[in-house]
């Protein structure tokens, strides 16, 4: 088997638990390689519904192993938890089965004070998840985070937690006239969770590379998506890591050799999250019928807030295709445009009189441009049982028709549904 990268092509929440959650068994390991439980990732089993924010989809598997690489941030209660919440719906978690990265950072409360501080104040809101995501990243590049490794050794905690804290109760105290956070406690919390967690800390990067050696297989679980990215998302009202494909080296140890596909997933509209530009988004009451639309509705998982809505922008998957390197795109969600009178796809913009068909990094095209949109003919009736590509409304063929003819290559799976079972294969994905 191949090793596969899979990465959302929009600003996050295109499906890709669902996804993962199908191609699983056909890989032996599954690698978080960015992010941190910022993420929610569904994945529907029958009646069971299960949302994972740091723990890779593919635990849902038995016999799989799973990997919280070096990129991603822990915050180690909510790792715990999410354990805990797993093993009380009888799904096995145990140090065989999920192993973490010594190089993982560990998020802190100061981190989400930091933030809550940043996003509360007159300028700059990104509209964060408020997890400590961006400022963990920022301790990290700053050369003075705490990785999972040293809650393993006391003096190494102390020394860190302590050089930490001079610093941040400084600014917290003196700055914002609040309270210092307190050293003893934090500091044993911590090297609890240490000792908890303590089996599950490895050096992950060398069991990927020896598992490589067996020919062993790995997936790679990208969390938000390629406009969200740090590079080449909307900055700055992006997430703190690289959720491009890119990532999944750096963010595991895996050199890119070994890479031998990457698939993106694009849901047949738009939605996102937080501050931050989006051509094509719907500002009436026809966003509040995409959000509602559906068993599952677009509400964030990880913070419930509801999602703005728009048109599909192939503006902006073009970008994702180029920067990722995707060569297998899966559709998702296609069965919630049943929902509508009518489709808009959006498939270049105008700014400056200028025809776009590439995005370009000044962030005024992104907020002046006006999206172009072709209008195309929903349909009626439910799409979720339908198995084959020529079994469906011919309006949806349209739809997927176009869109593939403008980003000149085929659609290889639609998900019509939250359901494991809800897709329509067109080829296969590896
Ligand atoms: P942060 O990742 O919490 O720092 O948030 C930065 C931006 O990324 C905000 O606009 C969030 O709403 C967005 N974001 C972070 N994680 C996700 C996700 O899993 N899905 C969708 N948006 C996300």
């Amino acid at each position: 088997m191949p090793n596969v990268v899979v990465i959302g092509t929009q600003w996050g929440d295109e499906g890709k638990g669902k996804i993962i959650d199908i191609i699983t068994p056909y890989f032996d390991f599954v690698v978080r390689f960015q992010g941190g439980n910022n993420a929610g990732h569904t994945v529907i089993i029958g009646k069971e519904t299960f949302t994972l924010h740091l723990i890779p989809s593919g635990i849902l598997h038995p016999g799989k192993e799973l990997i919280i690489g070096n990129g991603v941030v822990i915050d180690p209660p909510a790792l715990i938890a999410e354990m805990e919440g797993l093993r009380k719906r009888g799904i096995e978690v145990n140090p065989d089965n999920l192993h973490i990265s010594k190089g993982a950072h560990v998020i802190f409360p100061y981190h989400k004070l930091s933030e809550k501080i940043r996003e509360e104040g007159s300028i700059g809101r990104i509209g964060t998840t408020r997890r400590g995501i961006g400022p963990c990243y920022m301790d990290k590049a700053a050369r003075v985070g705490v990785r999972m490794v040293d809650l393993l050794y006391p003096e190494v905690l102390e020394r860190k937690l302590k050089r930490n804290l001079e610093e941040i109760n400084l600014i917290f105290t003196k700055i914002y006239g609040g309270e210092p956070i307190e050293f003893s406690s934090l500091y044993e919390n911590y090297l609890n969770y240490g000792k908890l967690l303590s089996p599950y800390i490895k050096d992950t990067y060398l069991l990927l590379n020896r598992a490589l050696e067996q020919k062993k297989s790995i997936l790679f679980e990208g969390a938000q998506g390629t406009l969200l990215d740090v590079d080449f998302g909307t900055y700055p009202y992006v997430t703190s890591s690289n959720a491009s494909a890119g990532g999944a080296c750096t963010g595991s140890g895996v050199g890119p050799i070994h890479i031998d596909s990457v698939v993106g997933i694009m849901k047949a509209y738009t939605t996102r999250v937080g501050e931050g530009p989006f051509p094509t988004e719907i500002k009436d009451e026809l966003a509040d019928r995409l959000r509602n639309a559906g068993p599952i509705g677009e509400y964030g998982r990880s913070t419930g807030r509801p999602r703005r809505c728009g048109w599909l922008d192939l503006v902006a998957v073009k970008k994702s295709i180029m920067v990722n390197g995707i060569n297998k795109l899966i559709l998702t969600r296609l069965d919630i445009l049943g929902y509508v009178d009518k489709i808009k796809v959006c498939t270049h913009y105008l700014w400056k009189g200028k025809k776009i068909e590439f995005l370009s990094e000044e962030i005024n095209l992104w907020k002046e441009a006006v999206p172009v949109y072709e209008e195309m003919e929903s349909w009626e009736g439910d799409i979720s049982r339908v198995k084959k590509f020529e079994e469906l409304p011919i309006q949806a063929q349209k739809y997927v028709e176009r869109i593939e003819k403008e980003l000149g290559r085929k659609i290889s799976l639609i998900s019509v549904g939250p359901g494991r079972e809800e897709v329509i294969q067109r080829e296969p994905i590896f």
